[in-house]
């Protein structure tokens, strides 16, 4: 059986949004580097030719990775490629839903699409979501649960997360309500328990769990099948500091042995790869929005949240 690996990409970490509750803070102070300074865009697609005795899954997020000229190209052809898996997650803010679709339309790419209501009506979110969906490209909408965009959808269309969820299921996407880290993360704020409560009506307690909770020592396997492909290549783990190998050079050298980690895994991509549960970590997008649609189906009553 062929070896199969998720590779992270950050194409950059500059975005063309600066949303009040961006957990990566003011969009304007970020690092100006981008993947395609030092290597161009047919570098990158040549370097995964290398890797065509394995399965490579690819998921990108920044910033936002389609800001950038060189990300369709790459994704063209990385995606025509026949060891390149489905169910690579991209997290976008959709601004650039019409060039996606026609640039690199793709049923292997599982967009986790941001509603950002600074930025898009919902009438436009709707239109966008839509045009991808139609091509198979849509993994989830996510909706930050912050108080700008819980306040702006009651006040500019009298809509609470369970009406918005409820609109954008007519058409087949599964709408996640995510927890402000600002919030859910933060024990001292007041109504913390009430806006956990609130949350866990649409992800599960052990989801909320995973995603902050206590610092634990836990196996992982993240260093054996996942990895970020750095700007010059090298690929590197969240478990430690080691190099395991090059992009560019196309190897590979993964940990023989799943490493201990007690490190909080801030992303729904890192935790399935630990032992403490038994997700799924490949097509993670997907396998999560089975997770929430099971769990969503114990609940029998709707929860509202005001700030
Ligand atoms: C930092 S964004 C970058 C990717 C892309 N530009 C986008 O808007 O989706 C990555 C993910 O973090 C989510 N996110 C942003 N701020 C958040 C917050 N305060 N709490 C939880 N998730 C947040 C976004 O909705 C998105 O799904």
């Amino acid at each position: 059986m062929k070896k199969r690996y998720l590779l992270r990409f950050v194409p950059t970490m500059r975005c063309n949004f600066n949303c009040p509750y961006c957990f990566e803070g003011d969009s304007s102070k970020r690092p100006k580097e981008t993947m395609f300074d030092a290597h161009t865009p047919e570098e990158w697609i040549d370097a995964m030719r290398k890797f065509s005795d394995k399965e490579i899954e690819i998921y990108m997020w920044g910033g936002e990775p389609f800001l950038l000229d060189g990300t369709y190209t790459v994704l063209k052809e990385w995606l025509a490629m026949d060891h390149i898996l489905p169910g690579c997650r991209i997290d976008t803010n959709l601004y650039y839903a019409d060039k996606i679709a026609e640039r690199c339309p793709s049923n292997k790419l599982k967009l986790n699409c941001s509603y950002h209501m600074q930025y898009h009506t919902l009438e436009q979110q709707f239109e966008k979501i839509k045009k991808l969906k139609e091509l198979d490209m849509v993994g989830m909408m996510n909706f930050v649960a912050s108080e700008y965009n819980i306040t702006k959808l009651r006040n500019d269309y009298g809509m609470s997360v369970h009406d918005l969820i409820k609109k954008f299921a007519e058409i087949g996407v599964f709408v996640n309500i995510a927890g402000d880290f600002a919030y859910a993360n933060n024990k001292n704020y007041e109504r913390h328990d009430e806006y956990m409560k609130f949350i866990t009506q649409f992800i599960s307690p052990e989801e909320w769990r995973f995603l902050r909770g206590e610092p634990q020592k836990r196996k992982c396997d993240a260093g054996k099948y996942f990895f970020t492909v750095n700007y010059d290549g090298k690929l590197t783990s969240c478990i430690d500091s080691n190099v395991y190998g090059n992009f560019f050079e196309g190897t590979i050298k993964p940990a023989m042995f799943a490493k201990t980690c007690d490190k909080i895994c801030p992303s729904l991509i890192s935790y399935p790869w630990r032992s403490d549960n038994e997700f799924i970590p490949w097509s993670s997008l997907t396998e999560y929005v089975k997770r929430c649609e099971k769990h969503r189906k114990t609940m029998n009553q709707e929860i509202d949240f005001e700030f």
